[in-house]
């Protein structure tokens, strides 16, 4: 099968790529290669007109953006923070989290004071705090964000909770939502245009099978 009538994919490296595996392949997008332990990261199924790509799970979205993959998968926190020029095609209710504001425990804020606020999601956090208009000061760091408060760098985070285990081993709670979050299936703008036969179909297939 010639380059162009392959569907490109995109998927997040690790847990979360694994499960939106499954789903692809239950939707008709199988390549069972993919599961094999190996450090290959390029696999194909000619007979399927698929090739995945596992990718650093932040740069899912530059790989579609830029056309290296068709579609790709993505959290909504990474759509939010780097804006990039994708189509957000579904929700594939999985991968759930949240956005939030977190603080050790009996943090109480003083609105006379510059928030210090420590994050991975510097954009995010700024548009939430400027639409409540609260004065801050950013610390962007790049992970192990919730340190910064216990040694004093920042007095809150904004960061992504899923179990919430990370914040109670570390004595910090959560104070505000910012946002739900879920993985989303994105696709190029021009390969959505191209390769739109096969794209309808997947994004058909895969929401019907996470009930949408
Ligand atoms: C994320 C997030 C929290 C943790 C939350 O970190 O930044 O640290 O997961 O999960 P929990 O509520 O289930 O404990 P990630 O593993 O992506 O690593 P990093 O932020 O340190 O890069």
């Amino acid at each position: 099968m010639s380059c162009d009538r392959m569907i490109n994919i995109a998927l997040p490296k690790g847990r979360l790529g694994e499960k939106v595996y499954a789903l692809f392949e239950k939707a008709g997008f199988p390549c069972p290669q993919l599961l094999e332990n190996s450090r290959k990261l390029i696999f194909e199924n000619e007979e399927a007109g698929v090739r995945y790509f596992w990718v650093k799970p932040s740069d899912a979205a530059i790989y579609v953006e830029r056309g290296a993959a068709d579609v790709g998968v993505a959290g909504k926190d990474i759509l939010l923070e780097y804006e990039p020029d994708v189509y957000e095609l579904a929700d594939l209710r999985t991968g759930i989290c949240r956005m939030a504001v977190a603080a050790p425990e009996g943090f109480r804020d003083d609105p006379g004071r510059t928030l210090k606020v420590a994050t991975k999601f510097s954009h995010i956090a700024r548009e939430y705090y400027r639409g409540r208009g609260r004065d801050i000061d950013i610390i962007h760091l790049n992970g192990s964000i919730e340190i910064a408060p216990i040694l004093g760098l920042s007095d809150v985070i904004v960061d992504i909770v899923e179990t919430g285990t990370t914040l109670r081993e570390n004595h910090l709670e959560v104070i505000e939502t910012v946002m739900p979050i879920s993985a989303r299936l994105v696709a190029n703008k021009s390969g959505y245009r191209f390769k739109n036969e096969k794209i309808t179909e997947l994004v058909r297939a895969v929401s019907e099978l996470v009930g949408k």
